[in-house]
């Protein structure tokens, strides 16, 4: 991996991709593209930015010979609850940019990643200790889309020797970028509103589990992952990989820790309640760790400490 190019760069993971790759490979070696560009936003000003809809396969593929790169990052994609207001769209844009991603890379021989997710398994999965292969029947359009992006980036390996690799994230927390219309955002809003306002009403309910992981430990899966020498990997692509699992009232009381005056109640929302209800208390990443090393920096407590330094540093700034 030495000139990547990214789609989706300005999303949750995408914008703090931009900046690690860019002190990694340096600055000309990271094409950061999205659909929109965000005036002031430093994936924008400080490195190359490209305006890029990827469901457009010429302009993807112009972009990557343009700039010659010999690896695509594809993120650009609709998360859960917002796939499920809109699944037609969520199909065609997740599915359409996946294969045009993929094509990109087996035409011009690019090295490949996208993230698949703990929503690519459902209802009918083992919920405990949720083995890397086992039944995937989801149902949500996001999920479909995941397990269907998963079997074709196998399939883009085996069948035309394309090298994607691909890890299962679960919920991403992060202070730098929000994440946009997800099931465990949540876990995102609670450390904003702690700030704000000592409060927050969980739209998950009291008793849901569900894996998350802090952003930086989800930047060093995609860096180590992609770097991992291909003689080591049996799997390529739908790596279980997670931190920590918890449920609203765990994060809380993590919270509390630090504000102890924090509160916090419930105001559940029907549809993501549904979503997290049909995915995984906690899944196992034996498989990551031991091909490729995953082993993530933060638990719980210490992703609380950075959140609330970091986020409380950003709010008080825009304030
Ligand atoms: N964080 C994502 C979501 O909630 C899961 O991949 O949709």
């Amino acid at each position: 991996m030495k000139k990547v190019l990214i789609t989706g760069a300005l999303g949750q993971i995408g914008s703090e991709l931009v900046e690690r790759l860019r002190k990694d490979l340096g600055k000309d070696n990271v094409i950061a593209t999205d659909i929109r560009e965000i005036e002031g936003s430093p994936v924008v000003t400080d490195g190359i930015f490209e305006i890029l809809d990827c469901t457009g396969q010429q302009a993807m593929m112009d972009t990557a010979k343009k700039y010659e790169v010999d690896t695509i990052i594809h993120l650009a994609s609709l998360l859960s609850a917002t796939a499920e207001k809109h699944p037609q769209f969520a199909w065609n844009l997740n599915m359409t940019g996946l294969t045009n991603a993929l094509e990109t890379a087996r035409e011009l021989n690019l090295k490949y990643f996208s993230p698949s997710s703990i929503a690519a398994f459902g209802p009918s999965t083992p919920m405990d200790g949720t083995p890397q292969v086992t039944i995937q029947r989801p149902n949500t359009m996001y999920g479909v889309t995941k397990v269907a992006g998963e079997l074709l980036c196998d399939y883009y390996h085996t069948k035309f020797g394309v090298d994607t690799r691909g890890v299962r994230f679960p919920g991403l927390i992060s202070w730098k970028t929000l994440p946009g219309g997800g099931t465990t955002d949540y876990a995102v809003d609670i450390y904003y509103e702690a700030i704000k306002n000592g409060h927050y009403d969980s739209f998950i309910a009291q008793g849901t589990k569900m894996d998350m992981m802090y952003m930086d430990d989800a930047i060093d899966a995609i860096v180590d992952l992609m770097n991992a020498p291909e003689e080591n990997l049996i799997d390529r692509n739908a790596f279980n990989i997670t931190a920590m699992s918890f449920e609203p009232e765990e994060i809380a009381a993590s919270i509390k820790k630090y504000m102890p005056e924090f509160t916090m109640g419930y105001d559940v929302d029907p549809v993501r309640q549904g979503i997290a209800d049909s995915w995984p208390n906690y899944i196992d990443d034996t498989a990551a760790r031991k091909q490729w090393g995953f082993n993530p920096k933060y638990d719980l407590d210490a992703m609380t400490k950075d959140m609330l330094e970091k986020l409380g540093e950003k709010l008080a700034k825009e304030a």
